[in-house]
């Protein structure tokens, strides 16, 4: 069987207010993958990046998706060999984790005649970021698998729901800080008021309905998080700063990319879209901060096989 090579988007998880269950593909970053099928049993993965990652499977995000694939196909006799190049840096809240296991599952099920549905390789991948995080959340791997943004309406029993949206631009803001997802959900409180959860379930199903209408204005409101902002936020320098520069240089809305400490901010124009870099750019040059900055768009496609 031939080498492929295997392309999986950076996701923004959660969109403000959609904790674990709203995500969001974009076209820049991705990471780059080679995968063929082997005839003797077992994973061997090799990381050509800088980021010594584990290479044993079990420990591997990649791998342990690839077990789990592996656990419910038939023929027991198969092995896969992985490069992975990763692109997306762990650990920033763009998906990184999600990224491998999603192309490692993506990879594996075209090697083997696309014998699984998509629905079977986000329940595999879901493994790997188990191994990430230590939860077995689906908001970064669905958006990943499926492209656009989706909607995870339970996670088990696992219920997707990919849904449409209106062209936006996506400018996000990488500060060179590691955010580890455990320690980040580590710091939610466990209960939620009354009175929060209801905001929030207006702004989830505000945002929702603005996706679907095409109602920008609407999506803008609803771009607002009272339970999970307030805390996370602590973390990221000058979030505040940079969010209200940017809602009032014209962007739609925006927060906490995942987990962070990666920012995002969504606009209906290109032209503004690349303002909001600039003053994200402003912000953290004026403390010395070192970043990163994309300007990109919602990548519709998933895991692309080249
Ligand atoms: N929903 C997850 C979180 C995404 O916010 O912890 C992690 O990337």
């Amino acid at each position: 069987m031939n080498k492929i090579k295997i392309s999986a988007p950076a996701t923004i998880a959660n969109l403000v207010c959609g904790f674990d269950i709203l995500g969001l593909a974009i076209n820049h970053p991705q990471d780059e993958m080679e995968m063929q099928l082997t005839k003797e049993a077992g994973i061997k993965i090799t990381h050509i990046d800088n980021y010594s990652l584990p290479t044993e499977p079990t420990k591997n995000v990649a791998g342990a998706a690839l077990l789990a694939l592996m656990e419910e196909y038939p023929d027991k006799n198969i092995g896969f060999e992985i490069i992975v190049n990763k692109l997306i840096k762990p650990g920033s809240g763009l998906g990184s984790s999600a990224a491998s296991s999603a192309g490692a599952v993506v990879g594996a099920n075209y090697l083997l005649s696309n014998y699984f549905t998509k629905h079977d390789l986000v329940r595999f991948a879901m493994h790997g970021e188990k191994v990430a995080s230590g939860v077995k959340h689906a908001d970064n791997i669905t958006p990943c698998i499926y492209g656009g943004i989706t909607l995870i309406r339970s996670i088990f029993p696992l219920d997707i729901v990919p849904l449409s949206a209106p062209p936006m631009y996506v400018t996000v803001v990488h500060p060179q800080i590691e955010v580890k997802t455990s320690d980040a959900r580590q710091i939610l409180r466990k209960e939620v008021a009354l009175k929060d959860a209801i905001k929030q379930w207006g702004n989830v199903a505000g945002l929702v309905a603005g996706f679907l209408q095409n109602d920008y204005d609407l999506i803008s409101r609803s771009l607002e998080d009272v339970i999970i902002e307030p805390i996370r936020s602590i973390l990221i320098p000058e979030f505040d700063k940079i969010k209200m520069q940017c809602k009032e240089a014209g962007a739609l809305g925006g927060g906490i990319s995942g987990s962070g400490p990666s920012v995002f901010m969504l606009s209906k124009e290109e032209c503004t879209a690349k303002k909001v870099e600039q003053i994200m750019k402003d912000i953290y040059d004026k403390i010395g901060v070192d970043y990163h900055t994309h300007v990109t768009t919602i990548n519709n496609e998933g895991v692309k096989i080249n």
